[in-house]
């Protein structure tokens, strides 16, 4: 029988996300299973139903007709066997075979790291398989017992293959498996490796395979900042090159990347499309933090980013928002073109959700305010190159850990062109950059209430256009 959860406080809506997936009350963190089956999206991702804080893991379960509006299918996964009863169903991945939906995730018994499968027929009732499919003893060369885990499995030429984060010696691995069922696995090879002297691992590791170029995406614990860069106590990165799964290989042609420079950006997860676009969606959160929503009691935290198409051109990365995403932002509201100097600001029509287009010289000045009230602001500044990002002054504080710098304070330094185009999602509870259609900064910020409005300057003056667009509630589920 399943355990149901219910609420223990009353969930309040003020920072609740119209347009990004959250769960119903409690903490999340990873995307897991990202998939298409049967005709709808489906993203399960790591929950805490007893609580706003990181506990014993649980798989939520979510699925969508257009990768806006999510519906809450419950709980998947839940941690009651004796290979999963410690800390619970760890982060996995998903993929349909001979038409059932097969979950690939870490266990966590005792002290331990195996990973599991589950399998289901409907996308409703979930198996588990009674045996590890990769114990202990099929642990890759030179890893330790404790760190084992997010297998994201991927298919390729009709063998299925995972990757796997663990740690090698006193150091860090990829390790590469293959399968022909998704039951009996083989170790290839460490498809990464990686020093530490922190004992952290490269969690959540993907491997995109496309004709343009391959992707290997991983999640660093405890980088080392380096100037503007890895600003975050973990960070999320990315590294093209070719790869070739039968004997484990990885060439790069890029160093690693970081996939985001915003605050609040992790654990990425791919899924490739019957249409052949690859979409990429992130926990939008970091850990160490003091969330809002947990201090508040608002009765959840956590939340994802939108989902993204990523594609490999000319070796870089583009990153665009799904396209499904624009149909929930239909018709433009007010547009300018005019040379800016003095502050304006703009009629928005819809408080707190909202898409804003907007295009400049490469080497002009301006800022925006967003979430903008008598107390409180959230400043994105743009100068010859350089995009940065303010929450400081944006409502409710948002405090890290000492192991990551300021947490409310980003920088990004965008690759040369002729424009900076920028289009910026807000949410209720957040602030979504893209910038050039490659570079991104994913934010979280908790303005007080009655904070809507949007204003533009520019000390210089610079040529701005600008469109904006209110978003528009549907529902397709
Ligand atoms: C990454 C991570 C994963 C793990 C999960 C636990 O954010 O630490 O490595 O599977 O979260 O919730």
């Amino acid at each position: 029988m399943k355990k149901q959860y219910s609420r223990k406080k009353p969930l309040n809506g003020t920072y609740r996300p119209l347009f990004h997936l959250t769960a119903p009350f409690g903490w999340i963190n990873d995307p897991n299973g990202f998939s298409y089956y049967r005709d709808k999206y489906h993203l399960f991702y790591q929950y805490n139903p007893k609580g706003e804080k990181w506990g014993v893991m649980h798989w939520g379960h979510a699925e969508s007709m257009d990768l806006v509006n999510w519906k809450d299918l419950g709980i998947a996964l839940y941690p009651d066997t004796k290979y999963d009863n410690f800390l619970g169903c760890f982060s996995g991945s998903a993929i349909e075979k001979d038409g059932s939906l097969y979950l690939m995730y870490t266990g966590v018994p005792f002290l331990s790291q195996i990973q599991l499968l589950a399998v289901s027929e409907d996308a409703r009732n979930f198996k588990k398989c009674p045996k590890p499919v990769i114990g202990s003893s099929n642990r890759p060369p030179h890893s330790g017992k404790f760190a084992f885990r997010d297998p994201k499995i991927f298919k390729h030429n009709d063998t299925f293959y995972s990757v796997i984060g663990a740690s090698y010696n006193k150091g860090r691995q990829i390790a590469l498996y293959k399968s022909e069922d998704l039951k009996a696995w083989s170790f290839i090879a460490p498809i990464k490796l990686g020093t530490t002297k922190t004992n952290g691992i490269f969690e959540c590791p993907d491997l995109v395979i496309t004709d343009s170029g391959d992707i290997l995406i991983y999640s660093i614990m405890n980088t080392k900042t380096d100037g503007i860069r890895y600003q975050n106590v973990h960070s999320s990165v990315y590294e093209l090159g070719k790869a070739n799964p039968l004997n484990g290989s990885f060439t790069p042609s890029t160093e690693p990347l970081e996939f985001d420079a915003g605050a609040d950006f992790y654990a990425p997860q791919t899924t490739t499309l019957p249409d052949g676009r690859i979409l990429l969606i992130a926990w939008m959160q970091m850990w160490f933090r003091k969330i809002p929503t947990a201090y508040l009691s608002h009765g959840f935290a956590g939340m994802m980013t939108l989902p993204r198409e990523i594609a490999v051109s000319d070796n870089k990365l583009v990153q665009k928002p799904a396209k499904e995403i624009f149909s929930s932002f239909p018709s433009c509201t007010f547009s300018l073109s005019d040379t800016i100097k003095d502050e304006l600001i703009l009629p928005v029509t819809h408080p707190g959700a909202h898409m804003t287009k907007l295009s400049s010289p490469f080497d002009s000045s301006f800022s925006l305010h967003i979430h903008k009230g008598d107390a409180c602001y959230t400043e994105i500044k743009y100068n010859n190159g350089f995009l940065s990002f303010n929450r400081e002054l944006s409502g409710h504080p948002i405090s890290g850990s000492k192991l990551c710098g300021n947490p409310n304070i980003r920088h990004m330094k965008i690759s040369q062109s002729n424009t900076i185009e920028l289009l910026i999602f807000t949410d209720k509870s957040s602030i979504e950059i893209f910038a050039n259609n490659g570079q991104t900064m994913s934010n979280t910020v908790y303005p007080f209430p009655d904070s809507n409005d949007i204003s533009i300057f520019s000390e210089e003056g610079a040529k701005i256009n600008l469109e904006f667009y209110p978003f528009v509630e549907t529902s397709s589920n």
